[in-house]
């Protein structure tokens, strides 16, 4: 099976989730399809990594369903989530600090870090673990920092050692939070050609507060507010809508 055989690679229909009395998710649905790059804005407090943490199993939502290329995948653990192909960033980092990049990314590799192994892949994937990691750092141009500590690295290159072993999984949907927050203007360009070059087998799906950047790698905009989807389309007519307008500057 490819992903061009089903309509959607992410279906999320009538989620709801709250938080004590506070109602974070409020029947939310999303159709995403495959290749597809989404970007999800909003507000501070909107509920952009609440809606991410039900898609990745972090959390489980109140009611709804979410269907991922097809299959109901809204009971599954996180690492039975990667099976179908689920990989995700955080919007805070979740490295090992104390250990080398090339460990971090190959206990990623193996799935140890979040089980994230993949059984459809063939063991001959597996087999070189740490040649993988070094290939993974090499991609994003982290090799020459191979052996060093986390902990000795700058926070923009983090950045770049956790979207690596996101993309190491080559996997078929991937949940950006954030991943340009923080980051200076030269590391935010270097990773915003890194997301540009992530294949169109992978449908991406991107939280960003940084819209200069983000909307160039948008193709379709949901724009949620208080825990709901506001306006959800094409890039350009959400950006026009005037609820868009009105839910950044109060008019
Ligand atoms: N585990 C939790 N327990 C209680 N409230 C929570 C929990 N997680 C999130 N919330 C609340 O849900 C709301 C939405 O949070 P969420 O982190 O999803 O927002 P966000 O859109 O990602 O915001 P930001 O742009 O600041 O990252 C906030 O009011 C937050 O305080
Ligand atoms: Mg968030």
């Amino acid at each position: 099976m490819t992903a061009s055989t089903f309509s959607y690679a992410l279906e999320v229909v009538n989620l709801k989730k709250a938080f004590g009395g506070l109602a974070v998710t409020q029947n939310v649905s999303l159709s995403i399809r495959p290749g597809e790059r989404r970007l999800i804005i909003g507000p501070n407090g909107a509920g952009k990594t609440t809606l991410f943490n039900q898609i990745s199993g972090d959390l489980r939502p109140n009611s709804g369903s979410i269907r991922l290329f097809g299959s109901d995948i809204t009971h599954l653990p996180p690492y039975k989530r990667a099976h179908f192909g689920l990989s995700r960033t955080y919007q805070i980092i979740t490295l090992f600090t104390g250990d080398t990049l090339e460990h971090n990314v190959t206990l990623g590799l193996l799935g140890l870090r979040r089980a994230r192994w993949q059984m459809w892949r063939p063991l001959s994937f597996y087999g070189n673990m740490s040649a993988e990691a070094r290939r993974t750092l090499d991609a994003v141009g982290l090799l020459q920092l191979a052996t060093h500590a986390i902990s000795d690295i700058a926070y923009g290159e983090r950045r770049r050692v956790e979207l690596a072993m996101a993309l190491a999984q080559q996997p078929r949907v991937l949940l950006l939070d954030e991943p340009l927050a923080g980051l200076s203007n030269t590391e935010r360009a270097t990773v915003k050609s890194l997301i540009a070059s992530i294949p169109r087998q992978t449908t991406v799906i991107m939280i960003e507060h940084d819209m200069d950047t983000a909307l160039d790698l948008a193709e379709t905009v949901t724009l949620l507010n208080y825990g709901r989807v506001i306006v959800d389309g094409e890039r350009d007519a959400v950006i026009a809508d005037e609820r868009t307008r009105e839910v950044y500057l109060g008019t």
